[in-house]
């Protein structure tokens, strides 16, 4: 095998593996300390660990029908109406829309708290 030949071989196994990667899930944010501040006026009880449970259970239960929600494209009113629909599509517990929801808030209230600060 030439040199050029072993480099293209390297390069089409690395196409293949970033091809495979779950891009959806690696690109959605993880909740910080600020966030759980923000959070916790409308959740008290919420912990770092419970919106990282959040983070996985919408990546696990909202890609099926349609792509993944971007947790900006609604503000943190308007989540909980959504997801009210939502947990009945994916057969959610309303343990598991609790914590669903608690994700999409903080990550909602981030990008608003964001663009507040930018004016
Ligand atoms: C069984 C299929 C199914 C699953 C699972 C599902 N959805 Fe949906 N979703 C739909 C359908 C169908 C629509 C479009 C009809 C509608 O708006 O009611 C939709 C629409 C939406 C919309 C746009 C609604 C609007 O008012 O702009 C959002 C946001 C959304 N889904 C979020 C979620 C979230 C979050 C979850 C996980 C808890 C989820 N979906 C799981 C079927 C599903």
């Amino acid at each position: 095998m030439g040199v050029n030949e072993f480099h293209f071989s390297i390069l089409r196994a690395l196409l293949v593996l970033f091809a495979l990667l779950p891009l959806g899930c690696a690109s959605l944010p993880r909740a910080d300390a600020q966030d759980l501040a923000r959070t916790r006026t409308q959740f008290p009880t919420a912990t770092l660990a419970s919106l990282e449970a959040g983070r996985r259970a919408f990546a696990d239960s909202c890609a099926g029908c349609h792509a993944l929600p971007r947790p900006e494209a609604k503000s943190a009113d308007e989540w909980p109406k959504v997801l009210d629909e939502m947990a009945h599509e994916a057969k959610l517990n309303s343990g598991q829309r609790d914590l669903i929801a608690q994700f999409l808030t903080a990550i909602s209230r981030r990008s608003q708290a964001a663009q507040l600060e930018r004016r």
